[in-house]
């Protein structure tokens, strides 16, 4: 299985091969899933005491199923947030892997480690936030924003008189389901400030105003969305901010999706106050066009992070010796053994310059103004608000919310996109309605006009 010999010489050329021809492929496929019952049947069985062979086991995953999935890369992908690695960020993580490399502890990984940290003092700059701020790539949001709440806890539980009290958190309703979960995670409450627009400041301190005294005494942070997932929508952050300072609670910013647009000249303002954040959650997985996966997670002081997040044991104490010394990344986030993830975003940023990610992130937000004019322009259809970001939220008239559903299944059916429905909520109503988020700067017009003719 370790040997070096004509059969894995063979494979590792039929590897290259397929890794080119899709890494160079404008066009993909828009695969769709099948019953496990039939890629079963197709497949056959797959493990077994002798194995299949190499060769057979790779023309099972070219020929059948890789095309039971979804690239995420198609320039009609517009559902969920989609994504759009750089190429030289998919050859690099390739590299990544065939470099073997331990992304934990500087004594392991120390070249990797440097180039991680170069990605991510780009990423901090791009916060504004203070000398001293810093972070690490993590699995994703998820794990970022579970990190940061972490940390938040453990800070508050340094007070003694916090250690045996159940943390709450305040979040708005635009928030993602991660916050939500997360707080299950750690036991906590979560508080909803009710909106699924911008959390303002006025939203929060009345929420915070209605909290009698012993819930209030248990409020550790509040969690405002840099970009939400639905809408594109940045709360307000400078408001967020100055009332999280007032009371000394800890600010955290999910900009998992919208955090790419602060490379964005156009749209940078949006953001003023994410430099006062505690912490702040960005997916270079989403919108800085890095393969899956990589996320990250900044803090204003990581030392806070690394009291939450050090693992002690007497198998690690080499790590924490002065001969080994460096920074390192399982220190400030819930994992320990880890890819290094960051380094694929290293690559491509280093190989393009930080410009070209300026571009491709603008890229995004015209297209989104570009399918608001397209949406206006035609009578069946209607914005449900000016585009927020890259994220556009549209209503067909007079469908019902199986006709959005049929025509998800249909297009996808059919290869020509993938397009899902989301609700709108107001507090008057929750509303079926179309979305599209863009991320891939090969996206064009006419892709954006052969869905939307699919709603005549
Ligand atoms: C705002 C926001 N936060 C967190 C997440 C979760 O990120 P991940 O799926 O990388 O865990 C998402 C995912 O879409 C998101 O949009």
């Amino acid at each position: 299985m370790h040997n070096v010999d004509i059969e894995l010489v063979e494979m590792t050329l039929d590897v290259m091969k397929y890794a080119i021809h899709r890494i160079t492929n404008e066009s993909p496929e828009m695969g769709a899933p099948r019953k496990e019952e039939e890629l079963k049947r197709q497949a056959g069985e797959t493990i077994t005491p002798s194995g299949i062979g190499g060769e057979n086991a790779f023309r099972l995953f070219r020929n059948v199923l890789v095309k039971a999935t979804v690239p995420i890369d198609h320039p009609r992908h517009l559902a969920f947030v989609p994504a759009a690695p750089t190429r030289a960020a998919i050859m690099f993580d390739l590299v990544t892997s065939a470099s073997s490399i331990h992304g934990a502890y500087w004594m392991e990984g120390a070249g990797g480690i440097f180039c991680e940290n170069e990605a991510m003092r780009w990423l901090v700059s791009l916060t504004g936030m203070p000398e001293g701020a810093f972070g690490v790539f993590t699995s994703g949001g998820t794990a970022a924003n579970l990190s940061a709440i972490v940390t938040a806890r453990e800070y508050w539980r340094k007070n003694r008189e916090n250690q045996n009290k159940k943390g709450c958190i305040i979040t708005s309703v635009g928030a993602h389901s991660s916050i939500k979960a997360m707080a299950k995670v750690i036991d906590a409450d979560l508080l909803l400030v009710e909106t699924d627009d911008l959390m303002t400041a006025e939203a929060l301190q009345e929420k915070i105003d209605s909290l009698d005294e012993n819930t209030m005494d248990r409020v550790f942070a509040v969690v405002a969305t840099g970009g939400t997932t639905n809408a594109g929508i940045v709360d307000d952050l400078n408001g967020i901010a100055k009332i999280c300072k007032e009371l000394n609670l800890w600010f955290h910013v999910d900009a998992a999706y919208g955090g790419g647009a602060l490379a964005a000249d156009s749209v940078r303002h949006l953001f003023d106050g994410i430099e006062k954040a505690d912490s702040v959650t960005i997916d270079p997985h989403k919108w800085l066009f890095s393969p899956y996966d990589c996320g990250a997670i900044i803090y204003r002081d990581p030392e806070l992070a690394k009291a939450a997040h050090s693992q002690e044991g007497s198998y690690l104490d080499i790590f924490k010796d002065p001969g080994a010394q460096g920074f390192n990344p399982c220190d400030y986030q819930i994992q320990l053994t880890r890819r290094l993830r960051g380094l694929p975003l290293w690559f491509s940023l280093a190989m393009h310059g930080t410009d070209k990610y300026k571009w491709a992130v603008e890229r995004g937000i015209e297209l989104a103004n570009l399918a608001g004019e397209l949406i206006s322009s035609r009578p069946e259809l209607e914005l449900v608000r000016p585009p927020g970001l890259s994220c556009v939220l549209f209503r067909r008239k007079g469908w019902s919310a199986d006709d959005y559903k049929n025509w998800t299944y249909t297009n996808h059916r059919d290869g020509i996109a993938l397009v899902t429905p989301s609700k709108w909520k107001t507090k008057e109503s929750i509303e079926t309605v179309a979305r599209f988020c863009f991320i891939n700067p090969d996206t064009t017009e006419e892709d954006i006009q052969v869905i939307l003719d699919t709603m005549k």
